[in-house]
């Protein structure tokens, strides 16, 4: 048996041709470099690239966003069951519960070939996003509004929020937003996917699972742990009174926003959004927010990314992919609780390609070794007498 590992880190555990993570700061789908995708393709553009490995043409473009649109609402049974969900409850919970009900009204349910999965992942991203603004909405106490067909993902999002045509530069930053969540190779979400239709489960299970280990702090809470920190310090005038102690005190506090497991450079997500937070301030004319994150930036980085500490082999900290989509959806007044239901919309794409991948023939179940390490033969003792 191998060494056991550090939270697997480094392990691979099997071939993929939908997403390269490189440690010095590359990220490509099938093969794109992000940062042209995300300058020039839309989130649907990416979901048909992410589950059929190349772009779509006009036509298949059209068909697919008309199929989008189709499937985008709510089945009628499910309704009932979110509206019966506590308002007060936790929206991930929320979510996980509207998606896991969302299986028991698939018309495919039961069907795990190739057909019938991709048409599963197509109702899993469509309606995802229309129950995320109607769980928002429930918890508003508001009644859902249905999806307009003629809208795209990241538009529909906004306008069955408020229920008006959303600001251009509001649905552009979701849209972009949403292309640079989408997928991320064997991220701790998509690896439990992975490991749920490695049993042949459906996919409704896998993304269940998904979200599930996307909820934690670790991973796709991070956006809203970012907010939460930028809105206790306040003021700009009073990040370096706040921050600086979390990087010189005995033990570092991990600042929410910053660090990654894999890159060990600059995450090549964050420039898209750090871009889109600066505009979006500037559109409201107050790039509070903005100037913050930028500030607590500079100071992890002189605190972190020294000569010393990287010539121990220390790892360079800097802004992930969560610093900046946290002040993008402030300043378009956003609910904070919303802001890991968003990330699920985006990553069901990468969830659905990777599950996809996994049910083709050769893919084992997923099955690793502990090392055991504790007792053997110890001898039965009655219950009196423990
Ligand atoms: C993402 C994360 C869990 C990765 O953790 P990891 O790869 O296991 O890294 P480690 O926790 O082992 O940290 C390694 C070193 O980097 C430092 N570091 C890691 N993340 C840091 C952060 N966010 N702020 C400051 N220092 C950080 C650690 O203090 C540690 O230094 P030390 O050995 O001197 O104590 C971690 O960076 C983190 O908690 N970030 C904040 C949460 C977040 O934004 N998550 C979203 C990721 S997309």
């Amino acid at each position: 048996m191998s060494a056991p590992s550090d939270g697997l880190r480094g392990v691979v555990v099997g071939e993929s041709t939908i997403c390269d993570v490189q440690a010095e700061g590359k990220l490509y789908y099938r093969g794109y470099p992000i940062e042209v995708i995300a300058d020039h393709a839309t989130f649907e553009e990416v979901v048909y690239l992410l589950w059929y490995g190349k772009f779509p043409n006009v036509a298949e473009y059209a068909a697919f966003k008309r199929e989008i649109a189709a499937n985008a609402a709510l089945p009628e049974g499910v309704l009932p069951i979110l509206k019966s969900i506590p308002a007060t409850a936790n929206s991930m919970d929320a979510l996980r519960t509207v998606v896991s009900a969302l299986g028991m009204f698939d018309p495919d349910q039961g069907d795990n070939s190739p057909a019938a999965n991709l048409r599963k992942a197509l109702r899993l991203q469509a309606r995802v996003v229309t129950a995320v603004a109607a769980i928002e909405r429930h918890q508003q106490g508001l009644e859902p509004i249905a999806p307009c067909p003629s809208l795209g993902l990241a538009a529909n999002f906004l306008y069955m929020l408020w229920g008006k045509d959303p600001e251009p530069l509001y649905v552009e930053t979701i849209d972009k937003d949403l292309i640079l969540h989408a997928d991320h190779e064997l991220n701790a979400s998509t690896f439990a996917a992975r490991v749920t239709v490695a049993t042949h489960a459906d996919l409704y299970s896998g993304a269940v699972s998904g979200i599930g280990a996307l909820s934690g702090p670790r991973h796709g809470g991070a956006a809203e742990d970012t907010m939460n920190m930028l809105l206790e310090i306040g003021e700009l005038d009073k990040v370096d009174a706040w921050v600086r102690p979390k990087l010189t005190g005995e033990k570092r506090t991990p600042i929410p926003g910053f660090g990654h497991a894999v890159y060990r450079a600059p995450d090549p997500r964050s420039n898209t959004l750090r871009d889109v937070s600066r505009r979006l301030g500037e559109l409201h004319n107050d790039t509070k927010w903005y100037d913050m994150t930028v500030a607590i930036e500079k100071i992890v980085d002189e605190l972190s990314n020294t000569a010393e500490r990287l010539a121990a082999g220390k790892q360079g900290i800097y802004p992930n992919v969560d610093c900046f989509s946290a002040t993008c959806y402030y300043e378009m007044n956003l609910s904070v609780r919303l802001y890991t239901p968003i990330f699920v919309m985006s990553r069901m794409s990468g969830w659905c390609a990777h599950m996809i991948e996994q049910y083709l023939p050769g893919q084992r179940i997923i099955r690793p070794r502990a090392e055991y390490v504790g007792t053997h033969d110890l001898p039965w003792v009655p219950i009196e007498q423990r």
